[in-house]
């Protein structure tokens, strides 16, 4: 495994595969692996001849600075994950490298990216365009991985995706997103970086918003789509130290609110809570249909 820092050198070992006609996988990610980016990693060393993992920390995606400065950091046991699930490149660059001057560049894809998180964090998803693109710039990657816990990220990127196509962006054209599920801890806690950064009563309460949803998926059952939003929202908040920010159960692909089982082919329901004193924000997400 070849560890690259430069945008440079990434651009000229890419091209030197294409020549060889390799199709390249893209993992982006910002660090603190855990078993769910592995197995996005497992998965594009499956089906692709080259992998290339990104780890970088994207500054223009934070709306809080805290929230930065507290983001977990793990390089080294990073490299060592990812060498040994058969990565080929780890793309490490430093923030003057990817943004030499400031990216200015505004990205707009309603309602995917203006409700849920879009609403609570203004302009994170601004910040996941202009990194996310300029990692497809830089790589022309054949598919890129992402995991469904980020299910609104997903569903932004595919937009801007074929924005970019829609404007004939050579990169564009053939790039396949690929959505890999979500992983959890035996007990339901979807896998976060920002798990490691729950006190141990956090991190004992956390799997309650797993077993909330879970069991809403029965409720949803005999109740309609507000009455199952606010019995999840209740059962969550039951628990002291959980405070549900938003729930919302959403079209899966357009990402916009529903008030019947029947306004969709396919349901999400979509979730952020605050957990403990710090607290932390932990997102997840359930599939009704
Ligand atoms: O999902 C993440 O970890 C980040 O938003 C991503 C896609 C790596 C962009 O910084």
């Amino acid at each position: 495994m070849v560890i690259i820092n430069s945008v440079k050198e990434l651009k000229d070992k890419v091209s030197a595969l294409k020549r060889e006609n390799k199709t390249v996988g893209l993992v982006p990610t910002m660090g603190a692996l855990h078993a769910g980016h592995a197995s996005l990693v497992s998965r594009s060393v499956e089906e692709n001849d080259t992998t290339v993992v990104s780890v970088f920390v994207n500054p223009t995606q934070f709306n809080d600075k805290n929230d930065l400065a507290a983001y977990p950091r793990t390089i080294e046991a990073d490299c060592a994950l990812l060498n040994s699930i058969g990565a080929d490149y780890v793309f490490a660059p430093s923030v003057e490298e990817v943004y030499p001057d400031p990216d200015t560049r505004t990205f707009s894809y309603p309602p995917t990216d203006t409700v849920m998180e879009g609403a609570f964090r203004p302009g994170h998803f601004n910040g996941v365009c202009q990194i996310v693109s300029k990692l497809f710039m830089f790589v022309e990657p054949d598919r890129a991985y992402f995991g469904e816990k980020d299910f609104q990220q997903i569903a932004v990127i595919k937009a801007m995706v074929a924005d970019y196509a829609s404007q004939n962006a050579p990169w564009a054209q053939h790039l396949d997103i690929r959505p890999c599920p979500i992983m959890r801890e035996a007990d339901g806690l979807a896998l976060s970086s920002r798990n490691t950064l729950l006190a141990p009563n956090e991190r004992a309460i956390a799997p309650n918003i797993y077993k909330a949803l879970q069991a809403s998926l029965a409720y949803s059952k005999t109740h309609t789509v507000e009455e199952t939003k606010q019995h999840t929202i209740a059962a969550i908040n039951a628990t002291q130290g959980l405070e549900v920010q938003y729930y919302d159960i959403v079209n899966a692909l357009t990402l916009e609110s529903v008030t019947s089982w029947d306004d969709a082919d396919h349901i999400q329901g979509c979730i952020t809570v605050f957990c403990g004193a710090t607290p932390i924000r932990l997102i997840d997400n359930i599939n009704y249909k």
